[in-house]
C-alpha cells in the first residue's frame, strides 16, 4: 500500500523533472561502469545495459546519489564475483558502501581520501591484498568492516597508524583478515571506538596498556593463529564499558584480575583456553548482568564462586566443581600460599583437587590423618611473598623455602603454628622485622641481605646458620606485633578506583568526543570530595550534589565538543541576531526579556547545571517565577538547531500535571533557551540525599509514595500518548522536581525520543545516567519504554533506601543500588535494615515498603519484557496511596489550604492571596510559608490533559 503510494508520488515527480536526466557526474559514471565491467556476473546488479543515468531518474538499482554524485552503493549478499576498479577512491562523495557477503576478490583499491565515507562494509569477500595507504584521510569513518578476507595472507599485514586519524570510528571489525604483529597501541586511545573485533588473526604480544582508558564495549581478541596473544590481562579490569569480552584461545597468563567483578555491564566473558592461573574472583558471582562465562581450559585453582547459570569451568585445577562450595581449609591455605609466590607453574599443575595428602602434590608431606606436616619447596626460584594463610596449616612442623627469592616480611601468623620446629628461609630476600617465634622453632634466615642490616649482603654467615629467634630477632615483639603483612598486591587504591569509574562513565557514552574533555575535567577534579562516581558535569558551586550530572550526548552530531565558555562575554545589547520562529510564535520569548529576568544570567540565580546547560531562575514582570535553561551550544550548526527545534516541538506537545511545563523558548544568535515553570522545592535528590546539608526536612514515607505515584503517572502518560510514544531516557531523582506541596513533576526532556508508531524500540546514541541505565540499553543502545521503567525502578529503590543509584564510596556489593537491592529485597530482614533510617517505620509502612520494593524489583528485571508497563506501577501505587488516605490530613496536607471551606470560598481566598503576595517560598525555606499559588491545587483545575 505504502509502496504503491510512493510509486505514484515517484511517477508524478518524474514527469516534472525529466529535464534532470543525465545528471550523474561523468567521472562517477565512468567508475560505476568500470565497477560493472570488473564483475563476472554484472547482470545481478540489474543495471540498465545502455543509456540511463545512475542517479536517475530512474536511479539505478543499488546506487544512491546526492545531487550528481554517487553517495552509496549497496550490493550486500548479491553473489557478485569480480574485482573492484583501482581508482575507486575517486568516488569522493561516497558515504556508505555495502559490499559485504559477496565474492569480490583481488586487490582492494585504496580508499585514501574518501573523506565523506562513514560506513564501509567489505567483510566476507575474497579480497587478497590491501594497500598500505588504504586508511589515509578517512576523516569521518564510523564503521569499517573487513572481516573474513584473506588479506596479504602470506606475509600478513599490520594495521597502519593512519587509521587513528579516523576520530569518529565506532566499529572496527577485522576478524579473520590476516593481521600480524602486536595489537597497535593507538586502538586503546581512540575514544570513539566501541567495537573492536580482531579475532582469528595472527596477532601476538599482549593487550596494550593503552586499553586501560578505552571505552570499548565489545572486544574480541580470541583464537589467534600461531603463538597467540600472551601476557597478563589485568588491564581489562579498568575497561569499564565492556559488555562482551572474548579472549579465548590464546596464551594469556597471570590471574583473572579481582576487579573484573566491578565491570558494570559485562554480559559475556570468555577466557577459556588460555594459561590463566590463580583463583576465580569471588566478585564474578555478583555480576548480575553476566550471562555467559567460560573459564574452562586454564590453570585456575581453588573454589568456584557461587554463580548461578550455565557457566563453564572445566579443565582447570579447581578443588571443587560445585559453585559456592569452598575448598578444604588446608587447600585454601596452600593455594593462598602459592598465590603469594605468584603461582609457579610446576606447583600449579601438580596441586590439583581437594586433597593435598593424596600423594600427588609436589612438596607436600602429610601425616597419617591427612594433615599437612611439611611444606618443602626449596630452590625453586619462587618469587613473591609469604602469605599469612600458611599460619592456618596448623599441623605444620617444617617449612623449607630456602634458596628462593621470597621478599617482604615473615607473617606473624606463622608464630601460631604450635608444632612448627623448622622454618628455613635462608638465601631469600626477607625484610625485617621478624616476628617472635617460640624457642622450639629453629629459624634459619642467613643469606637474607635485608635482615643482615644490608652490611654483608649475600655473604653466608658461617656457623650461625641455626640462630634461634631469641638471638637473631632484631627488634622486640611489641614494636612490630601487627606489622608483618603482605604488601598489597592487587588491591587498587581508592584513587585508581576513581579513575576506573571515571573511565567507565566516559566509556559508557562511548561515542561522543566531548566525553573525553569531560572526563578529563572529572579526573582533574577527583582529588576533591566529589563523588566522581556519579558525576560527569559537576556544578562548580555545589560540589556536594552528585546528581547534577549527566552523561552527555552532544547535540551536534558532527562531534564538536565545544562547551560554550565564551557565551557569557556577550553583551546585553546583542539581541539583534537572526531570530528563528518555530511553529506558532506564542511560545517565543525574546532573549532580552530572559536576560532581564535572570539578571543577565547572574550566578546567584543559578539553580543547577547539567550536561545540556545551566538552569537559572527568573522572576517575570507579573511576579511569576520561571526556570530558564540556557543551552551550552558553542557554535551552533544547522543540524543542532534542527534538533533543538525538534525538541521544542516535542516539548510543546507533552502536557501533563506531573511533567514540568515548557512555557517558552528563545533562539537568537548563539542563544538557545528553554523556559519552564519554576519548581520551588527543587530536585527530589536534594530531599533524599542532601537534606541534612541543605537543612531540609527529610521526606516522609507518605510523601515518597505520592512522589512515586506522580512520576509513574507522568511516565505512563509519556509512554502511551495517543499516537506517539515518548521515551524519557534519563529518568532519575535529580530530574524529578518538587513543588511546595511536595508533589512531583518530571523534568529534563532534553532526551525525549520519539518512538515511531508500532515500533517501540529505537536505536539511539547512548544517553542517560550511570546507575539508572537499563542493561540492554547500555549494551545495545536500543531503547524502548522499558528502559525508562528500569530507571523508574531505581528511583523507587532510592525512595526506599535513601541511597543514591551509584556511589563509589559504598562497598563493592552495594555500589550499584539496583544490583544490591536485588540481593536484599527478598529477605524481609535485610530489606528492613536497608530502609532509609530517617523513615518512621511501623508495621504498616513496612508492608507498604515491601510492596514498593517488589515493584522496584519487577521494574528492574533483567529482561525488558519482564518489566511491567508504567500503568502497572500506577495501579500498585495508587492503591497504596489511597489506603494511606486517613493519615493524609493530619500530618502533611497541602500547605495552607483549608479543605473544610466550600470550593468557591477556597478559590476566593486563593485569589486574594495571589493579589497580595505573588512570590513563591524560597528554596530550602518552605516551612511555614504559604505559597501564593499552590501548584497542585491550581493544576488540578487547569490541567485538561487528563490522567
Ligand atoms: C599488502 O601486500 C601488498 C603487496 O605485497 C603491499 O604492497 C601492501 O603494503 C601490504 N599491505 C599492508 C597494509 O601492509
Ligand atoms: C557496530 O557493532 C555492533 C556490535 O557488533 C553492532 O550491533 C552494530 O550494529 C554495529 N554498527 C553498525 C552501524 O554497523
Ligand atoms: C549460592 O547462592 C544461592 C542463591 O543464589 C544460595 O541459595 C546458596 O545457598 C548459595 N550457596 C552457597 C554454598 O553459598
Ligand atoms: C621472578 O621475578 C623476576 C623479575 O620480576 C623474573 O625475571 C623471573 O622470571 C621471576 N621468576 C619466576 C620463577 O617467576
Ligand atoms: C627477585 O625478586 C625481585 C623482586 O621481585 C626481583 O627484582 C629480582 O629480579 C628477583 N631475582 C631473581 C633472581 O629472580
Amino acid at each position: 500500500m505504502v509502496e504503491v503510494q510512493w510509486k505514484l508520488v515517484f511517477t508524478v515527480v518524474l514527469s516534472f523533472v525529466s529535464v534532470a536526466y543525465g545528471v550523474t557526474d561523468p567521472n562517477d559514471f565512468r567508475i560505476l561502469n568500470e565497477f560493472r565491467k570488473g564483475l563476472e556476473n554484472p547482470e545481478l546488479l540489474k543495471w540498465p545495459e545502455s543509456g540511463g543515468d545512475p542517479c536517475g531518474p530512474p536511479r539505478w538499482p543499488c546506487v544512491f546519489c546526492k545531487g550528481s554524485r554517487v553517495s552509496q552503493i549497496q550490493v550486500q549478499k548479491f553473489g557478485l564475483k569480480g574485482t573492484l576498479p583501482q581508482d575507486f577512491n575517486q568516488l569522493t562523495e561516497l558515504s556508505n558502501l555495502g559490499l559485504q557477503r559477496n565474492h569480490f576478490s583481488g586487490k582492494l583499491p585504496t580508499f585514501k581520501g574518501l573523506s565523506k565515507l562513514q560506513y564501509a562494509y567489505l567483510g566476507n569477500n575474497q579480497f587478497d591484498t590491501i594497500p598500505s595507504d588504504f586508511f589515509e584521510g578517512l576523516d569521518v569513518l564510523q564503521i569499517l568492516s573487513l572481516e573474513n578476507n584473506p588479506l596479504n595472507m602470506t606475509e600478513g599485514w599490520l594495521l597502519p597508524t593512519t587509521l587513528q586519524n579516523s576520530a569518529q570510528l565506532l566499529n572496527l571489525t577485522l576478524s579473520g583478515c590476516g593481521l600480524v604483529g602486536a595489537i597497535p597501541d593507538f586502538l586503546g586511545t581512540m575514544s570513539s571506538l566501541s567495537v573492536l573485533q580482531l579475532a582469528d588473526n595472527r596477532l601476538s604480544g599482549g593487550i596494550p596498556a593503552s586499553f586501560k582508558q578505552s571505552q570499548l564495549q565489545i572486544l574480541w581478541l580470541n583464537d589467534q593463529i600461531g603463538n597467540g596473544l600472551s601476557g597478563p590481562i589485568d588491564v581489562i579490569a579498568s575497561m569499564t564499558s565492556l559488555s562482551l569480552l572474548w579472549l579465548h584461545g590464546n596464551q594469556f597468563t597471570g590471574t583473572i584480575p579481582a576487579g573484573i567483578g566491578a565491570l558494570p555491564s559485562l554480559t559475556e566473558l570468555n577466557l577459556n583456553s588460555n594459561r590463566l592461573v590463580g583463583q576465580i574472583p569471588e566478585s564474578l558471582a555478583k555480576m548480575t548482568l553476566l550471562k555467559k562465562l567460560d573459564l574452562s581450559n586454564n590453570n585456575l585453582m581453588g573454589a568456584v564462586p557461587n554463580v548461578s547459570g550455565n557457566f563453564l569451568f572445566a579443565s582447570n585445577q579447581l578443588c571443587q566443581s560445585t559453585p559456592g562450595v569452598p575448598c578444604a581449609p588446608q587447600v585454601t591455605a596452600l593455594i593462598n600460599f602459592l598465590g603469594g609466590v605468584n603461582y609457579p607453574s610446576r606447583y600449579v599443575s601438580s596441586w590439583k583437587g581437594n586433597d593435598p595428602c593424596g600423594g600427588s602434590w609436589l612438596g607436600i608431606t602429610c601425616n597419617s590423618v591427612q594433615k599437612v606436616l611439611i611444606l618443602n619447596l626449596p630452590d625453586n626460584k619462587l618469587n613473591g611473598t609469604l602469605d599469612p594463610s600458611v599460619g592456618e596449616l596448623d599441623s605444620l612442623t617444617e617449612i623449607r623455602l630456602q634458596a628462593n627469592n621470597i621478599t617482604g616480611t615473615v607473617p606473624k601468623s606463622l608464630t601460631s603454628l604450635k608444632s612448627l620446629t623448622l622454618l628455613d628461609l635462608s638465601a631469600n630476600n626477607i625484610e625485617p622485622p621478624l616476628p617472635q617465634f617460640s624457642g622450639s622453632v629453629k629459624l634459619v634466615i642467613d643469606r637474607n641481605p635485608l635482615l643482615m642490616g644490608g652490611n654483608h649482603p649475600a655473604s653466608p654467615s658461617p656457623d650461625n646458620s641455626s640462630p634461634h629467634s631469641s638471638t637473631t630477632n632484631p627488634s622486640p615483639p611489641a614494636t612490630h606485633s601487627d606489622s608483618p603483612q603482605r604488601p598489597p598486591k592487587v588491591k587498587s587504591s581508592k584513587k585508581s578506583k576513581l579513575v576506573v569509574i571515571v573511565a567507565s562513565l566516559a566509556s559508557f557514552a562511548g561515542l561522543v568526543l566531548c566525553l573525553v574533555l569531560l572526563s578529563m575535567y572529572c579526573r582533574k577534579k577527583r582529588k576533591g570530595s566529589l563523588k566522581a562516581s556519579s558525576s560527569f558535569v559537576v556544578h562548580p558551586r555545589d560540589p556536594s550534589d552528585p546528581d547534577l550530572v549527566k552523561i552527555v550526548v552532544s547535540n551536534n552530531t558532527n562531534g564538536s565538543a565545544s562547551t560554550a565558555t565564551g557565551s557569557n562575554s556577550e553583551s546585553i545589547s546583542s539581541g539583534t541576531g537572526d531570530t528563528h520562529v518555530i511553529e506558532s510564535g506564542n511560545l517565543v520569548i525574546q532573549v532580552q526579556v530572559l536576560r532581564r529576568v535572570t539578571n543577565n544570567f547572574a550566578p546567584e540565580n543559578e539553580l543547577g547545571r547539567g550536561g545540556f546547560g545551566t538552569v537559572y531562575k527568573g522572576e517575570m514582570e507579573d511576579g511569576s517565577r520561571i526556570a530558564v535553561k540556557r543551552m551550552e551550544a558553542g557554535i551552533i550548526t544547522n543540524k543542532a538547531l534542527d534538533e533543538f527545534q525538534a525538541e521544542i516541538a516535542v516539548l510543546s506537545k507533552v502536557r501533563h500535571r506531573h511533567l514540568v511545563n515548557l512555557q517558552g523558548y528563545c533562539i537568537e544568535g548563539n542563544e538557545r533557551l528553554l523556559v519552564y515553570e519554576y519548581m520551588p522545592q527543587g530536585a527530589l535528590s536534594r530531599h533524599l540525599f542532601h537534606w541534612e546539608s541543605l537543612k531540609l526536612e527529610p521526606l516522609s514515607w507518605k510523601r515518597r509514595l505520592n512522589i512515586a505515584l506522580d512520576v509513574a503517572r507522568a511516565m505512563e502518560y509519556l509512554h502511551s500518548l495517543a499516537r506517539e510514544s515518548f521515551i524519557h531516557r534519563d529518568l532519575k531523582s535529580s530530574n524529578i522536581l518538587l513543588g511546595d506541596d511536595f508533589r512531583a513533576k518530571v523534568s529534563d526532556f532534553g532526551l525525549v525520543k520519539l518512538a515511531p508508531d508500532g515500533m517501540k524500540s529505537v536505536a539511539t546514541r547512548l544517553a542517560g545516567t550511570f546507575g539508572y541505565l537499563a542493561p540492554e540499553y547500555a549494551v545495545t543502545g536500543k531503547i524502548t519504554t522499558k528502559a525508562d521503567v528500569f530507571s523508574y525502578g531505581v528511583v523507587l529503590m532510592e525512595l526506599i533506601t535513601g541511597l543514591t543509584a551509584l556511589d563509589e564510596d559504598r562497598s563493592e556489593e552495594s555500589r550499584y543500588l539496583a544490583a544490591w537491592f536485588w540481593h536484599i529485597k527478598s529477605s524481609k530482614e535485610r530489606l528492613t535494615a536497608a530502609v532509609d533510617k530517617v523513615l518512621d517505620v511501623n508495621e504498616e509502612t513496612l508492608d507498604n515498603i515491601s510492596i514498593v520494593a517488589e515493584l522496584a524489583g519487577h521494574c528492574t528485571a533483567r529482561e525488558p519484557n519482564q518489566r511491567p508497563e508504567m500503568g502497572h506501577a500506577v495501579n500498585v501505587l495508587s492503591q497504596l496511596v489511597e489506603k494511606w488516605k486517613p493519615y493524609d490530613d493530619e500530618t502533611e496536607g497541602y500547605t495552607g489550604i483549608d479543605y473544610s471551606l466550600p470550593l468557591t470560598q477556597m478559590v476566593k481566598g486563593w485569589q486574594e492571596a495571589e493579589g497580595k503576595d505573588n512570590s513563591y517560598a524560597d528554596i530550602g525555606d518552605s516551612k511555614g510559608s504559604i505559597p501564593a499559588r499552590p501548584t497542585g491545587f491550581a493544576d488540578s483545575f487547569t490541567s485538561a490533559d487528563g490522567r
